[in-house]
């Protein structure tokens, strides 16, 4: 049987196209890999690798473990759990630590490219942040770990390390593959759609919050901006507003593109957009009925409970049979 195992950070509100990009495809995932044992976690120490607020924190992952539910991970699918309950997470990483080099961490373009966003200085858990990754990924015998592009070269890097542990320690770690989902399209900011919508734009109407109030949201699609020649036709370069509304459209309906330019062919933008603004109000209406039955719920405490004491089960044996191999304490 294939395992996968994903992370996600809680770092903070959670978008439309976090929703569209991210978790849609990974709700895909588990009911096309119905035979697969699958483990998500919430990556709460990769957060506090750069500043945190603890309410902020706290409410921020248990946020996002009933979006996810709300949003269609199965539990009966899928273990969830939170990656700081189950601290074998930490040891593990330690030993990452051991095996990787710093000049391989230095290399990682992520690293370059949030060390300079710093202002009270850079964490030293930024720059060995790919040893906790590799960690969470080797502890679980993973086979295969979805992720998007942007993680690619940290699991380029967490292969290498399995290897090189292998190759000093004997056969301990399965080398994993990167599982590359088919991002659904790049959703672009409301405001202006050549840029990607982001939760830390400034503005808030450029971007849905899943957790949007749905008048608000369906306003936001509303006011979307768009071009003066009111034709609804996909042209990413010449329309990129419209386009990036039909891909939402698209994105959250069995309409393709296509089909849409035709349905809309003699239409008007007020028309499409009302259309789009209910089709935003049927995705968000269920997620949001669903999150607040939870959020507060025994259920999601328990869901939580399951999927730590599952991952303990592996992640405790692993520990053991890796500390081991290098020799550390007594043989037991
Ligand atoms: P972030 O919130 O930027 O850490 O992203 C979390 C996940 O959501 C990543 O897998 C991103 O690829 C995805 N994502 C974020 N913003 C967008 C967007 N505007 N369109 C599509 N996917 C996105
Ligand atoms: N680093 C990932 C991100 O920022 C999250 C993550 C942490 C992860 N550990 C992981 C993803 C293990 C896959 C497997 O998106």
């Amino acid at each position: 049987m294939k395992r996968l195992i994903s992370g996600i950070q809680p770092s903070g509100v959670v978008t439309l196209g976090n929703y569209i990009g991210a978790i849609k495809q990974f709700v895909k995932l588990q009911n096309e890999l119905s035979e697969a044992d699958i483990l998500v976690f919430i990556a709460d120490l990769h957060a506090i690798t750069v500043p945190q607020v603890k309410e902020k924190l706290r409410k921020n992952i248990k946020e996002l473990a009933a979006l996810y539910i709300a949003c269609g991970l199965d539990p009966s699918k899928v273990h969830l759990f939170i990656q700081s309950e189950v601290h074998e997470h930490n040891q593990l990483a330690y030993i990452m630590e051991c095996t990787a080099h710093i000049g391989e961490l230095e290399r990682m373009t992520q690293y370059k490219d949030k060390k300079v966003k710093q202002v009270l200085g850079v964490k030293s858990s930024l720059l060995t942040y790919p040893a906790l990754m590799a960690a969470d990924i080797l502890l679980y015998d993973a086979d295969l770990v979805p992720i998007g592009d942007d993680q690619k070269q940290h699991l380029e890097l967490t292969r290498d390390l399995a290897i090189r542990f292998n190759n000093t320690y004997g056969d301990t770690f399965i080398v994993p593959d990167g599982y590359f989902t088919k991002n659904g399209s790049r959703i672009m900011s409301l405001t202006n759609p050549t840029k990607k919508m982001s939760k830390s734009d400034e503005n808030p109407k450029s971007y849905i919050l899943l957790l949007d109030d749905i008048n608000t949201a369906k306003n936001k699609i509303k006011s979307a901006v768009t071009d003066s020649d009111g034709i609804i036709k996909y042209d990413k370069k010449n329309k990129p507003g419209i386009s990036n509304l039909l891909s939402i459209y698209a994105s959250l309906t069995a309409y393709s593109v296509k089909d849409l330019e035709i349905k809309y062919k003699d239409s008007n933008y007020a028309t499409f957009k009302k259309d789009l603004a209910d089709v935003i109000e049927e995705t968000l209406l269920p997620i949001q009925r669903k999150f607040n039955e939870i959020i507060n719920s025994k259920e999601l405490d328990e869901i939580l409970d399951d999927g730590k004491n599952y991952a303990k089960k592996l992640a405790s044996r692993k520990i053991s049979k890796v500390y081991n191999k290098i020799g550390l304490g007594r043989k037991i």
